[in-house]
């Protein structure tokens, strides 16, 4: 079986906080954050908009998009690190606001990774039950979690949500998922963490060794994936990559020796959005009209955990 995103969708806060209005509240500066990551602004969820709301707003864009009946989902994967609540889960909050009765619903946990998680778990449950529609969200609301006395974390994030919808066909002329590689190491969790249980509940990082495992970690997976898949460079139309920081996506497009405009960014407005920042991406160049039928797209992320991967599929 073959399955390819049949449509995409998208939901940010309406809420926008520039540089220039953090650099009122705290010590920085518009030039300090964005030169060093490319942001000049993101969207900040407020209490109504939580992140089941955003996630289903996105859903239902991606179904709209793609021309499919909410009845017609039999699968909802959520990746996210920033649940509303421990239970029940942000999908089976999505399958009640967009009314998708026959789905069974899940979240996966792995912080800006998410997506490509959840697109892989997805991927699996649908080979293995042959299921036809699923719904794949990225979604999190980071700013509930921010220590707003810490200008070297507060700036970096924003809130929003993502969404695909996944299709199963018999037809090799519709896209499909051609391979994907995941990797976690436990061990170097440290350098990222928001422990909400502890006495310091919010996001914490080492910033310069996030910087240094991403710049790593994220050109070895997409060349593993590459190789995996048998594709060569010129074979692929976009990297879609997490965004996070430009310098990072700078850095990755220099080692793969590839064109920057084969990197996209949107960090400029969104910030990074966790798990949300790859269907976002994917889904402005979808209604951009940038995205057609055949692309070959590389996606990559990384993450706390420390956790990555890295996927190809053919739009
Ligand atoms: N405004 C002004 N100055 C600041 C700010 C700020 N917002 N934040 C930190 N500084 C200061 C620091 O206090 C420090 O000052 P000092 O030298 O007087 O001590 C100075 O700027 C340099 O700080 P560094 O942390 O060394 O700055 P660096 O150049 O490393 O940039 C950054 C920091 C942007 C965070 C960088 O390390 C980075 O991008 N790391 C990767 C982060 C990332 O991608 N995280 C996402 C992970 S995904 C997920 O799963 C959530």
């Amino acid at each position: 079986m073959h399955l390819y995103i049949a449509g995409t969708g998208s939901a940010l806060p309406e809420s926008r906080v520039t540089n220039d209005d953090l650099s009122k509240r705290m010590d920085t500066s518009d030039e300090w954050i964005y030169s060093r990551t490319g942001i000049h602004e993101r969207r900040i969820a407020d209490r109504k908009e939580t992140l089941s709301v955003l996630s289903a707003k996105a859903a239902e864009a991606a179904l709209e998009n793609a021309g499919i009946a909410p009845e017609e989902t039999e699968l909802i994967v959520v990746g996210t690190s920033t649940p509303d609540c421990v239970f029940p889960s942000c999908g089976c909050e999505v399958q009640s606001y967009i009314h998708a009765p026959k789905a069974f619903c899940m979240d996966v946990s792995a912080a800006c990774s998410g997506f490509l998680y959840a697109l892989h778990t997805a991927e699996s449950i649908m080979r293995t039950d042959r299921l036809k529609t699923a719904l794949v969200i990225g979604a999190d609301t980071l700013s509930r979690h921010l220590d707003w006395s810490d200008r070297s974390t507060s700036v970096l994030f924003g809130d929003g949500a993502g969404a695909v919808v996944l299709k199963g066909s018999d037809s090799e002329k519709d896209g499909d998922i051609l391979g994907t590689v995941l990797g976690s190491d436990g061990g170097r969790a440290p350098f990222l963490t928001c422990r909400t249980q502890s006495d310091d509940p919010y996001v914490r990082m080492q910033g310069q060794e996030v910087f240094r495992f991403a710049v790593r970690t994220v050109p070895q997976c997409i060349e593993e994936v590459m190789t995996k898949t048998g594709m060569q460079k010129e074979d692929i139309r976009y990297y879609l990559l997490h965004q996070a920081n430009a310098r990072i996506i700078d850095s990755v497009a220099r080692y793969l020796k590839e064109p920057a405009e084969k990197f996209p960014m949107n960090m400029e407005k969104t910030a990074n959005t966790s798990a949300a920042s790859i269907p976002v991406l994917m889904d402005g160049l979808n209604r951009e009209g940038k995205l057609t039928r055949g692309d070959v797209l590389v996606l990559s992320g990384f993450g706390a955990g420390l956790t990555w991967g890295a996927g190809v599929l053919r739009y």
